[in-house]
C-alpha cells in the first residue's frame, strides 16, 4: 500500500507518468545519422517571438524596477536586426529604458533572414531581395531623426540607412560561439534573445560562464535537464514572469508549419518559458496555503479532499503534492511537487531540494531491473521506475501501465521538484 504522511495508508491515483507522455529520444539516439539529426533540429530552431511578448515581459520587470536597464550594454546574440522583434523592441524603447547601448548580431544559417525584410536594406529592385549575411549592429544612441517630436523604430531606420558605420560583416557567421560573438558577449551587461532550442545547453553555459545577466526564451524541458536544473536549484536561473500553462505562440519560419494566423501573420504554439536572473516582483509573491488538515478536509482536489493524509513515494522521503496549491502550509519535510510550481516559487518561502531524475541522485532507493506491464497487458523489462517517483500500491491496477518488483505493484509518478519550506517562523508555526 501507498504510506501516507499521517495515519492511513490510502492508495495514490495521482499525477502518474504514461509511456505516451514520456520525454521523446534524444536527437542522438534517434535512427538517422547525426548530420541529418542536427539539421532537423536547426529547423526546429526557426520560429520568431512576437513583439508584444517581448514588450509584456520586460516591462513586468520594469514595474518591479525602472532602473532594470539603464544605462545596460543590451545584447541580442540571436537576432537578424531586420528581422528580430527583440531589435525592434530595444531600439524603439532605446530611451524610455535608458540604454548604453545595444549590440544585435545575426546568423548565416538563418533561413528567415532576408524574406521579410522590415528595412529594405537588401532590397536589389525589381521585387528581389538579397539573402544578408551575418552582421552586427550597435547602436549607442536613437535621436529624433526624422523630426516627429518623438524617437521610435522609424528614427532607428533612418539612422541605420544613413550610418552604415553601425553595422559590420561577421566573419565566424553570426554563430553565438563565434569569437567576434564572444568578444561582444563580454562587453554585454543583460543578454535577451529566443535562442535556438536545440544548442540551448551550451548557450547558457557560455552565458554562466561569462557571468551574464539574461532573459531568454527556453523549451519547458530545458527545466529538468541535468545542465540546467543544477542553476535552478541554486537559485541562479528561474522563471519569467509570464505564466507557464498553454505555451507561447511564435512566429512560424515562412516556410514552415503553421496552426492559426492573426493579420495574417503565421503562428505556431511552441511549449516555452521565459528563463531569467533578472529579479522581478512575482518571486518575491508569498504563495497563501491551507494547513495540511485544511486541504484533507476542504480542498477543492477530489485526490486530496477526505483522504487520511498525504501519500508518500517509496523511493524518495517525501510526500507527494500533486497540485501546486495543495502544498499545506504547516508541512516542514519535504515535498514533491509538480514542475509547474516554479511559475509560483518564491526562494524566501521555499527552498528546491532536487529533482526525482537518477542523475540528482536523491533517491533513497534503487530498484533493480523490472517488469513494465502496459495499458494493452505488453510486457518488457526496464528501469524506469528509478527516474520517477514511484507509488507502492496494494493491488495490481486495471487498465493502466505499471511495474512489478519482487511480485509488489508500483506506478510511476510525473516527474517533481522536491521543495521543503524555510524555516517557518514561531508564530507561523502557531497558526
Ligand atoms: C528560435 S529562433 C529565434 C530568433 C529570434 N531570436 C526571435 O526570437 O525571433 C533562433 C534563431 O537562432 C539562430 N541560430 C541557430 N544557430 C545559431 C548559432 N549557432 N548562433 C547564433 N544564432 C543561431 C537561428 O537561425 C534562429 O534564427
Amino acid at each position: 500500500m501507498a504510506k501516507t504522511a499521517s495515519r492511513k495508508h490510502t492508495r495514490n491515483r495521482l499525477g502518474r507518468s504514461s509511456p505516451s507522455m514520456a520525454a521523446p529520444p534524444k536527437v542522438e539516439n534517434m535512427p538517422m545519422n547525426r548530420s541529418l539529426a542536427a539539421a532537423k533540429a536547426a529547423k526546429q530552431d526557426e520560429f520568431y517571438t512576437q513583439y508584444v511578448d517581448i514588450q509584456k515581459e520586460i516591462e513586468a520587470y520594469l514595474e518591479f524596477d525602472p532602473d532594470t536597464f539603464r544605462g545596460k550594454v543590451v545584447y541580442c546574440n540571436c537576432d537578424d536586426p531586420f528581422e528580430s522583434n527583440f531589435f525592434k523592441y530595444f531600439a524603439a524603447n532605446f530611451n524610455k529604458l535608458g540604454l548604453k547601448k545595444l549590440v544585435t548580431t545575426s546568423y548565416d544559417g538563418s533561413p528567415i533572414a532576408g524574406a521579410q525584410l522590415t528595412f529594405g536594406e537588401y532590397d536589389e529592385g525589381n521585387g528581389k531581395r538579397q539573402k544578408p549575411k551575418a552582421i552586427a549592429v550597435e547602436i549607442e544612441e536613437v535621436k529624433d531623426v526624422n523630426g516627429d517630436g518623438a524617437t521610435g523604430i522609424e528614427d532607428v531606420k533612418l539612422f541605420l540607412k544613413h550610418n552604415s558605420h553601425t553595422r559590420r560583416p561577421l566573419a565566424g557567421g553570426g554563430d553565438f560561439r563565434s569569437l567576434e560573438c564572444i568578444d561582444l558577449l563580454k562587453q554585454a551587461d543583460i543578454v535577451v534573445t529566443n535562442p535556438p532550442f536545440s544548442l540551448f545547453r551550451e548557450y547558457v553555459a557560455q552565458l554562466v560562464e561569462h557571468g551574464k545577466k539574461f532573459l531568454i526564451i527556453a523549451n519547458k524541458n530545458a527545466i529538468t535537464y541535468k545542465e540546467i536544473f543544477p542553476l535552478i536549484k541554486q537559485n541562479k536561473l528561474w522563471m519569467g514572469v509570464s505564466a507557464f500553462s498553454g505555451g507561447m505562440w511564435f512566429i512560424a519560419d515562412y516556410k514552415g508549419k503553421y496552426e492559426k494566423t492573426i493579420d495574417g501573420v503565421k503562428l505556431i504554439n511552441v511549449p516555452a518559458i521565459w528563463f531569467t536572473n533578472l529579479d522581478h516582483g512575482r518571486r518575491h509573491q508569498k504563495l497563501p496555503l491551507m494547513t495540511m488538515e485544511d486541504n484533507l478536509r476542504f480542498s477543492k482536489h477530489k485526490e486530496i479532499k477526505g483522504k487520511a493524509g498525504y501519500d508518500r513515494y517509496d523511493n524518495y522521503d517525501a510526500i507527494e503534492v500533486p497540485y501546486t496549491d495543495a502544498i499545506p502550509s504547516n508541512y516542514d519535510g519535504v515535498m514533491g511537487v509538480p514542475i509547474t510550481f516554479l511559475d509560483k516559487y518564491n526562494p524566501d518561502q521555499f527552498e528546491i531540494i532536487g529533482i526525482t531524475k537518477t542523475w540528482d541522485g536523491g533517491a533513497c532507493k534503487t530498484y533493480p531491473m523490472h517488469t513494465q506491464i502496459s495499458k494493452d497487458g505488453k510486457k518488457s523489462i526496464v528501469s524506469k521506475l528509478n527516474d520517477a517517483p514511484a507509488m507502492k500500491l496494494g493491488k495490481r491496477p486495471v487498465g493502466e501501465t505499471h511495474y512489478i518488483v519482487d511480485r509488489e505493484y508500483f506506478v510511476a509518478l510525473y516527474q517533481r521538484l522536491l521543495i521543503r519550506p524555510r524555516a517557518r517562523t514561531a508564530k507561523e508555526k502557531t497558526t
